[in-house]
């Protein structure tokens, strides 16, 4: 399985290939202007503890103008800062700030779908039925006796219709939520805009992006349209109305002209839910380049599911010459340590968070929860996580150690998945609270004002200030981790090596540096290895139950 690539280095246009990438959620993440919510301003207050953490990366989630009905994932205006966020000027800045740090950046684009009070879309209501302006969406005339039903029973992501309908009676598609528009990818002006869009921040400096649901784009919407059940029975094999159809590898194509226009080349990440065979098309050279498998953060903490994860998806990578990313965590799933410390089973092959998952659930208890087990699990995945080959994506708050957050009320929710499911599924909001920075003060550091969501108390305990000044807490264990990652990375490439034990793995890369995983209940003994262990702790020669340990001959370290 070993590869010949080079070890990476941030300055090489391949950085991204081994990269160590932080997912900000930023109005979660530091709030300068002190009005509850994260912004521009606030990164850059941070920029020296994301050096610390020792990341090669950010990604930035939507700061661009929006309602909020998704989080910032409805788009008013793609080539602005959110006023509330802060300015464009704030934004070179940061980027700025962060390239003297040695930190890349990443930036969240949004092709599928824009918010409703887009330009665009504003147009196209006002222009009415049959106006050019509408072409860039997808309007249609209802169903019933006056056109009184949606065109079709599709249900859109977030639960409910997929079609809404405007004042003149016409409807128009949303997959997501009612306030995000899909768009119309035949247009060619739609089209245009997104290249303008790319050049835009590509000349601002950003070095990548994050294509939001980027198997959705193109559908083929030829009348009749088929009904929910109708469109159940189509495989997605390429030609399926609505879904990771091969023509979307066309606009990929002409984006990845302006990705190579650019020194270094810019990269892409695909946010691709999608079969695992068509995985490597997103991830080609002459589209994305690169792709997420979220195989690991659908796994139970499980030795056989984390070895056939990797496997496979080290063999996808090899197939479209990429390399593999690898996520446990992100702002539309339910914290790792949360997930692993669950008491309810999680089917398996179901996102827990993403489709209500568990514990979650209206009606459900809390302190199911077992806290404890759940963290050291969670250490475990991480530490085995940072040791494979490819790129590691971290979300905000993990490297605090942060659980799911519960105890938020109704009405202080946000989700649309809440109110569009009767309040039956709890959603997102519980992994985007923001940040604990210090043990007291009105947010715990996050800024002046009360949060916009609420911090539960226990967050003051893992706050970063607090974490910082204790060497056995969570932040110290990933500090470590990815300061040793850098030191250790070599070229990709990995082999297992046997335990003898179905709930221990053990691999190691070319160049010797190894990684145990004790899944496990019983020690796992180590033998003349223990010596040469840089990372974990080893207990009378062998690695405790549920933890990781890191091993590397001298000569690495
Ligand atoms: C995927 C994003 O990660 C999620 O947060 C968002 O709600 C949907 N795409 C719609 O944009």
């Amino acid at each position: 399985m070993a590869t010949s690539v080079d070890p990476t280095t941030s300055e090489a246009p391949a950085w991204w290939r081994q990269a160590a990438v932080y997912q900000i959620y930023p109005r979660s993440f530091a709030d300068a202007n002190g009005d509850g919510l994260g912004d521009i301003p606030g990164i850059l207050s941070r920029v020296d503890y994301l050096a610390d953490l020792g990341i090669d990366a950010v990604w930035l989630s939507p700061f661009y103008p929006s309602a909020l009905a998704d989080g910032g994932y409805d788009v008013a205006d793609y080539r602005d800062v959110d006023p509330r966020l802060g300015t464009l000027a704030d934004f070179d800045t940061m980027v700025e700030d962060l390239h003297a740090r040695g930190i890349k950046v990443v930036v969240d684009i949004v092709p599928n779908h824009t918010s409703d009070l887009h330009a665009w879309f504003q147009e196209a209501l006002a222009a009415g039925r049959g106006s050019a302006a509408r072409e860039r969406y997808i309007f249609r005339e209802g169903t019933g006796e006056n056109g009184e039903l949606p065109p079709t029973d599709w249900v859109s992501m977030f639960g409910g219709s997929a079609w809404e309908r405007v004042e003149d009676g016409q409807w128009y598609l949303h997959s997501f939520a009612i306030e995000q528009p899909d768009l119309n990818w035949d247009h060619p002006e739609v089209r245009a805009d997104f290249v303008k869009t790319l050049r835009f921040w590509s000349d601002r400096g950003v070095d990548g992006f994050r294509i939001d649901v980027a198997h959705m784009l193109t559908k083929d919407l030829t009348e009749p349209l088929p009904s929910r059940d109708e469109l159940a029975l189509i495989p997605i094999d390429g030609n399926h109305p609505l879904l990771d159809r091969d023509d979307v590898h066309e606009i990929y194509a002409e984006w990845r002209e302006v990705f190579d226009s650019y020194d270094p080349p810019r990269t892409a990440v695909a946010e691709a839910w999608v079969a695992s065979d068509r995985v490597p098309k997103y991830a080609a050279p002459e589209s994305l380049g690169q792709s997420f498998n979220f195989d690991l953060l659908m796994a139970h903490f499980d030795a056989r599911q984390f070895r056939d994860v990797v496997a496979h998806n080290l063999a996808l990578a090899a197939e479209s010459g990429s390399s593999s990313t690898w996520v446990l965590s992100n702002h539309d799933v339910f914290r790792h340590p949360t997930r692993y410390g669950l008491s309810l089973p999680v089917p398996e092959g179901e996102v827990p968070g993403r489709h209500g998952g568990g514990w979650l659930e209206a009606g459900a208890d809390p302190s199911a929860l077992d806290r404890d087990g759940g963290l050291r699990r969670a250490h475990a995945a991480t530490l085995f996580m940072l040791g494979l080959p490819g790129s590691a994506y971290l979300y905000q708050g993990e490297e605090l150690g942060l659980h799911e957050v519960a105890e938020i009320a109704p009405e202080q929710r946000q989700d649309p998945t809440f109110f569009r499911t009767n309040q039956e599924q709890y959603g997102r909001d519980g992994c985007r609270v923001p940040l604990p920075w210090s043990a007291d003060g009105p947010s715990l550091g996050f800024g002046a004002a009360a949060p916009h969501l609420p911090q539960p108390e226990w967050f003051a305990a893992s706050a970063v200030e607090v974490e910082a000044a204790d060497e056995a807490s969570t932040l110290s264990l990933y500090r470590a981790a990815l300061r040793l990652r850098r030191e250790l990375q070599g070229p990709e490439g990995l082999e297992w090596i046997e335990t003898g034990r179905d709930d221990v793995l053990r691999f190691a890369r070319p160049n010797g540096w190894q990684v145990v995983t004790n899944f496990g209940a019983e020690p796992f003994d180590l033998g003349a290895d223990a010596a040469d262990v840089v990372l974990g702790s080893v207990v009378d020669g062998a690695v405790p139950a549920e933890s990781t340990v890191w091993i590397a001959p001298a000569s690495l370290v």
